[in-house]
């Protein structure tokens, strides 16, 4: 059997959440260096994607152009650039005739697109779905042809499909072509929705969503659960305002924590030219990083879930487990967790991932977690 594209979950930084389209390619090159300088790209985050807002339409052979006051030097400089520095590059587009921006989009051009972008040098195409029928057949259908289109195009791209779960992707988004998929609408800076009907969710919302879908994931295809708000502080760049309120320094190691056990791509969205210690210490955690990108490609399963506590187990290839425990509650609380309660039967050497420490040998977790903490253990055999 032969290797799928995205053995393991995607690592990278996204445009969208800081630049939104107020992108240029000077920034993007700052970016790269500034990934290479934090050590992120030693850490396994190798991709930057450049979100919507780079479309400048088509020239008179309709292939697509970077706008030229964005990107003056051209995409295939940038790719060169990015690959020069041992990343790689991923861009964006969507099935409609306009992006969700309101840019120049794919469809009817599938094959000249995919063509366009591996000639560039493009690793990654993320696959929006706005100005779209929202039918599944539909959905299927204009996935497929641009999965096809990159399968024949030349390059090795992989595929992010991004509907945002109403329809379901988990059952057709792999069969379209597509390696990762959009399980929820955009993540904000926030830990919860405040109302249920906005288009945009917290931490907690898309947990809830994406907790349920375990089965579906595996080497070469993976629930999305959008980016991690990691450092935004409520702050997002020349993006202006994106409706998150900002977290806390514990809220954002929470999503490191959950996003890493449920095998979720990786992707920040910060100013990684200036990250405080603490975004780099969550950012940066190889401990928690190696749980996301086992190679057992198992999604954690959500063992417990009762309205105070989720605990999430997920199996490591090297028969060792990965253990999270939220604390979903408004207030610090004990919790006594037996690994029995679990399935887990016998003792086990247990690594906090956060304190990178020992937590004993035993049977149980004993403990305090702060209000929307997640502890992070992996539990050896004993
Ligand atoms: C909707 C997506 O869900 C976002 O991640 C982002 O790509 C925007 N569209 C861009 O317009």
């Amino acid at each position: 059997q032969t290797t799928p594209l995205a053995p393991t979950p995607p690592m990278g930084w996204m445009t969208w959440n800081y630049f939104a389209d107020n992108i240029h390619e000077k920034d993007i090159r700052e970016m790269a260096d500034a990934m290479v300088a934090s050590g992120m790209v030693e850490a396994g985050y190798t991709y930057i994607f450049i979100d919507d807002g780079w479309q400048g339409g088509r020239d008179n052979r309709n292939n697509m152009i970077p706008d030229p006051a964005k990107f003056p030097s051209g995409m295939k400089a940038l790719a060169d650039y990015v690959h020069s520095k041992g990343m790689k590059l991923g861009i964006y587009s969507d099935a409609a005739p306009l992006t969700c921006a309101g840019y120049t989009a794919s469809l009817g051009f599938e094959e000249q697109d995919a063509k366009t972008f591996a000639s560039w040098g493009i690793d990654y195409l993320k696959y929006d779905y706005c100005h779209a029928p929202k039918d599944s057949a539909t959905a299927v259908e204009r996935y497929t042809k641009m999965g096809d289109a990159l399968r024949k195009s030349g390059r090795e791209i992989v595929y992010g499909v991004c509907e945002w779960g109403q329809l379901k992707p988990w059952h057709w988004a792999a069969e379209a072509g597509g390696q990762l998929w959009r399980t929820t609408y955009d993540v904000r800076d926030k830990w919860k929705n405040l109302s249920s009907d906005e288009n945009a969710e917290g931490i907690i919302d898309i947990l809830d969503i994406n907790a349920g879908l375990h089965a579906y994931a595996g080497p070469g295809r993976w629930n999305d659960a959008d980016m991690l708000v990691v450092g935004l502080y409520g702050k997002p760049g020349p993006s202006g305002d994106m409706g998150g309120l900002g977290m806390n320094d514990t809220e954002y190691q929470s999503q490191m924590s959950l996003w890493s056990i449920m095998a979720s791509p990786l992707i920040a969205t910060n100013d990684v030219r200036n990250m405080n210690g603490a975004t780099r210490r969550i950012l940066l955690n190889k401990e928690v990083i190696a749980v996301n990108q086992d190679p057992l490609g198992k999604q954690a399963e959500r063992k417990i879930h009762d309205g105070t506590w989720d605990v999430f187990v997920k199996p490591l290839q090297n028969g060792d487990v990965a253990i999270a425990i939220l604390n979903r509650s408004d207030k610090p609380r004990n919790y006594t967790l037996n690994w029995a309660e679990l399935g887990l039967d016998g003792s086990y050497a247990l690594r906090d991932l956060w304190e990178h420490k020992g937590a004993g040998t035993g049977k149980r977790w004993k403990g305090r977690v702060q209000a929307h903490e997640t502890k992070l253990f992996r539990l050896s055999k004993k």
